[in-house]
């Protein structure tokens, strides 16, 4: 009874105890700070036309500030750096520890070439571009390059006040990459009316780098370094307040390169795509801006990533973003994604396709636009990473962002992508029970990285000799899947299996600590799997509002005072109370056992003896 009021107690107070949205109690922000954990950001997704959208997982980095987020109730460490998302917006990999918390931009997949092998087939890797360290500007950035089995391939230098951390883009069938180049120059004012002075200028160009030689960036090895001075005047610029610090007057962001060796750069704050020539580095011609050199059917202002979309000799098709806006200069209010061909003959430029950002908002900077395999186009809107997928023909077919609005990211990218750990699923057992004859046992597992997991298959072991019994399978559900076993299992390992039941990789055995309460004389020793029957299996896997509320009530009637204790202090008990569930209890909360036959069921010939389904 005196249980049961405490539960009713924590019910009401739990209920009406609402937090900020974005403040989190105090001791899931230690927890935050002090393991190696990460609370992910979520993402809001609407698909309008599930069949309809290309394979993939989604690529983003989120970040607030380029100094990384301070430690505060709002923001939440290890929330930034590259994360890779399924199409529900489930995460399958998060890098925040890989990236040191740092912002990260430009994260996505790239085709690496193997050095040493000319000619071989590139081989799918994931790139990102790490900005200079937290408060010190003078540091260094870099490339980090993991393979897919999410090992360290290589670090790549981007040395500060030379090369900027906008694009990073691999070409020439992985063998080169292309980097936007930065550096402050005085520069004579003429162009602005000051001919007598001079100011500090921010001074843009890219640079072509060797990755079969190792991608080193010191100005000796790069292939190709193009600068702007004497060939983009001050005059083109939008942004000409001389007050600022460091003015920075072409902001260039993307560059790309053609068959032909010619490059194309944009440049935000001339509002200018750029033809540069491979041969000699002269601007063959300019689109946009001030001194275009076409005939367009179309404005634009503060693009974001032209890239090259097919070439031949007359005609050029390009796509980029049209944020139409430069910060708050908003000259076209709805952002949109744009497919354009020029006739490079009669310097013609006419708009082929489209797509309007759907909330009808401005991106007013940052962003990016991809053409997918299938000619889907995906947009990234930066803010709040907002993303949008079309198809060619300008349906919505789906749309997604963060829930909050607390992290914005550079790009986002969608690519095929299949990643095989190189290190073991993470598992932990835990067990419970208020006496040594009635214990359960209750496993997490997630693998970080991998793709193509169904399903997990939990083992454990009488002794630490005797072979493993499998106790139970489940439906992989969310990047953590919890599992209950009756009984306390020990020795315990699990194993990921794809949709065919082919395994992916496995987890070592490891040892299921006695219940960290336990006060009785004698310690509960481990069942034996082979012979303990399993009256069920379940999926702890309830909604968490509603699996706290009837764990607190189910725990508050039939919980002794310690275990009681216990749950109040750890704060968690939703997964705790579980095992408590009759069947109908079960039942009526929207679960139901496919079998309760126990280990010694048939095996997986057709049939899943221990999955569990929700009724619905
Ligand atoms: C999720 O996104 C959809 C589509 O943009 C929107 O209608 C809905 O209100 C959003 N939901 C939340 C909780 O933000
Ligand atoms: C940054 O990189 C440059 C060139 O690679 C190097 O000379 C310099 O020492 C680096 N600076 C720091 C702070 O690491
Ligand atoms: C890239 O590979 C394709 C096919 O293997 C080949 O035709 C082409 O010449 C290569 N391009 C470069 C720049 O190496
Ligand atoms: C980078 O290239 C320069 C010049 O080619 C060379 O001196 C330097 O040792 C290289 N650095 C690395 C890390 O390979
Ligand atoms: C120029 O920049 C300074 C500093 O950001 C700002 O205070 C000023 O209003 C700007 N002037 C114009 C004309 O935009
Ligand atoms: C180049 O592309 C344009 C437009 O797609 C096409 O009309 C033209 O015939 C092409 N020229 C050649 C030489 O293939
Ligand atoms: C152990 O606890 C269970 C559930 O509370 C109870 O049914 C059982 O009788 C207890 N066994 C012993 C030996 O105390
Ligand atoms: C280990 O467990 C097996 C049953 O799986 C049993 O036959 C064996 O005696 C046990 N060994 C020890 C050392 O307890
Ligand atoms: C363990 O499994 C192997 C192969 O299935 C079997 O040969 C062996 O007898 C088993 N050992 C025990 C102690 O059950």
């Amino acid at each position: 009874m005196f249980s049961f009021f405490l539960a009713s107690f924590l019910f009401i107070s739990g209920a009406t105890a609402k937090k900020h949205p974005f403040q989190f109690e105090d001791d899931d922000y230690i927890q935050y700070r002090t393991l190696p954990d990460h609370r992910i950001v979520k993402w809001n997704i609407t698909h309008y036309d599930r069949s309809a959208i290309a394979p993939g997982y989604l690529f983003t980095a989120p970040y607030w500030t380029h100094d990384g987020d301070a430690e505060t109730d709002q923001w939440v460490p290890y929330q930034m750096g590259p994360h890779i998302f399924d199409q529900d917006g489930v995460l399958v990999w998060a890098g925040s520890a890989e990236s040191d918390n740092r912002p990260s931009f430009d994260f996505r997949v790239i085709d690496l070439a193997t050095p040493g092998s000319p000619g071989s087939e590139p081989q799918q890797a994931l790139a990102w571009m790490l900005f200079h360290e937290h408060f010190a500007p003078e540091t260094n950035g870099s490339v980090i390059i993991f393979d897919s089995n999410y090992n360290h391939e290589r670090t790549i230098s981007i040395p500060s006040g030379e090369i900027d951390t906008h694009d990073f883009n691999v070409i020439d069938n992985g063998s080169k990459a292309l980097m936007i180049r930065v550096s402050r120059d005085v520069q004579p004012l003429i162009d602005f009316g000051q001919p007598e002075k001079g100011a500090r200028i921010d001074v843009n160009g890219f640079i072509e780098i060797d990755l079969l030689a190792g991608g080193n960036t010191t100005a000796e090895a790069r292939t190709v370094d193009w600068q702007s001075p004497g060939r983009v005047g001050l005059d083109e610029s939008f942004v000409t307040n001389l007050t600022y610090l460091h003015p920075d007057f072409m902001h260039a962001n993307a560059i790309d390169k053609n068959q032909y060796g010619d490059y194309l750069l944009s440049a935000r704050h001339t509002s200018t795509i750029y033809l540069i020539s491979g041969q000699d580095g002269h601007i063959i011609w300019r689109l946009g801006g001030k001194k275009n050199n076409f005939a367009k059917d179309f404005d634009f202002f503060g693009q974001h990533d032209a890239r090259f979309i097919a070439v031949n000799e007359t005609h050029y098709v390009i796509s980029f973003l049209q944020n139409g806006a430069i910060d708050a200069n908003v000259q076209e209010p709805v952002s949109s994604a744009l497919y354009v061909e020029l006739d490079i003959v009669a310097m013609k430029a006419t708009i082929l396709r489209r797509y309007m950002r759907p909330d009808g908002g401005s991106t007013e900077r940052r962003g990016n636009m991809q053409t997918l395999p299938n000619t889907n186009v995906f947009v990234g809107w930066s803010w709040d990473s907002y993303i949008s997928e079309f198809s060619a023909d300008g349906r919505l077919l789906m749309e997604a962002k963060f829930s909050s609005d607390r992290h914005d990211t550079y790009r986002s990218y969608k690519f095929p992508w299949v990643g095989r750990p190189s290190y073991p699923p993470t598992l932990l057992s835990e067990s419970y029970g208020v006496n040594g004859s009635e214990l359960s046992t209750v496993f997490h597992v997630s693998w970080n990285g991998a793709t193509d997991i169904e399903y997990w298959r939990f083992f454990a072991q009488a002794n630490s000799t005797s072979n493993r019994t499998e106790i139970g399978i489940v439906q992989k559900e969310g990047f953590e899947t919890s599992f209950i076993a009756r009984g306390f299992m020990d020795w315990v390992s699990v194993e990921a299996l794809d949709s065919s039941m082919e395994v992916l990789g496995a987890s070592s055995s490891l040892r299921t600590p006695r219940p960290k309460y336990w006060t009785g004389e004698t310690l509960p020793k481990p069942d034996d799997p082979e012979t303990f029957l399993v009256a069920y299996s379940i999926k702890a896997a309830a909604p968490r509002d509603t699996e706290r509320l009837v764990g607190i009530f189910i725990a508050g009637l039939f919980s002794s005072a310690v275990v009681w204790t216990f749950f109040w202090y750890r704060h968690t008990l939703k997964r705790y109370g579980l095992r408590c569930y009759s069947n109908a209890v079960l039942a009526s909360a929207g679960y139901l056992p496919v079998s309760t036959t126990g280990l010694n069921s048939p095996n997986l010939e057709g049939e899943m003896p221990f999955l569990v389904e929700k009724v619905e």
